[in-house]
């Protein structure tokens, strides 16, 4: 399963980028607002340093769509059109499918708009887990239904779990066969750390130190 970091922000980016474990970035308007910079900057620094980056366009019409998404595509090859799950999206993620440029279908809450979607030839889909726990609905039961309708159908559309909200949600997204789960970098961060490796470390170094002269 591929990892990416759900943030706006570049130094996050440069920091988990260093790990070794980070294949791409999501972003959306709510997150770049949050950070105040300008946005294509912003995305251009990211590319430099992950080879996938979602840019989410703000229209809502085809054609504004369009327009967006291909200014947004000509900044780097490693940016993806982020379009949220409407008719104007799924027609704006056929024409850019047909003019090779790459799509993240956004705002996924159900399986017939992940159908829709992979359809409409969407390179990856992000259905919001977290947003569908938080009105008591069961955000991993979709990831669930979604990866066994992708096995039967063999849809080439990559499932991207996105709105997690604890590390759980990412051992959970794997053990579904997920191909990619994004996750904020407060979540991202908790990732390597376990209590016993910490106290394990702690004892192998003091024990070391008894031994040196
Ligand atoms: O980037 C899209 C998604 O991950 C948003 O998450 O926490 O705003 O529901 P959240």
């Amino acid at each position: 399963m591929k990892l990416f970091l759900d943030t706006a922000n570049v130094e996050q980016v440069k920091e988990i980028a260093a790990w070794g474990v980070l294949d791409g970035v999501t972003t959306n308007p709510s997150l770049v607002a949050k950070e105040g910079k300008d946005f294509e900057e912003t995305v251009m620094a990211m590319c430099d340093l992950v080879p996938c980056v979602s840019a989410q366009v703000t229209a809502t019409d085809f054609d504004n769509m369009v327009m967006q998404g291909k200014e947004y595509a000509s900044w780097h090859k490693h940016v993806v059109v982020k379009v949220p799950m409407t008719t104007e999206g799924l027609k704006a993620i056929h024409h850019f499918t047909n003019h090779g440029i790459k799509t993240n279908t956004t705002l996924v809450f159900s399986v017939p708009q992940a159908i829709l979607a992979a359809k409409a030839g969407a390179t990856m889909i992000s259905p919001f887990i977290g947003r569908l726990d938080d009105i008591g609905e069961d955000g991993m039961g979709l990831i669930e239904e979604i990866m066994e309708a992708w096995q039967w159908n063999r849809f080439k559309t990559e499932v991207l779990v996105a709105s997690t909200r604890h590390p759980r949600h990412i051992v959970e997204a794997a053990m579904l066969g997920a191909h990619i789960c994004t996750v904020p970098y407060e979540v991202f961060k908790k990732l390597p750390m376990h209590p016993l490796t910490d106290s394990g470390l702690e004892k192998f170094l003091s024990d070391w130190k008894k031994v040196q002269k």
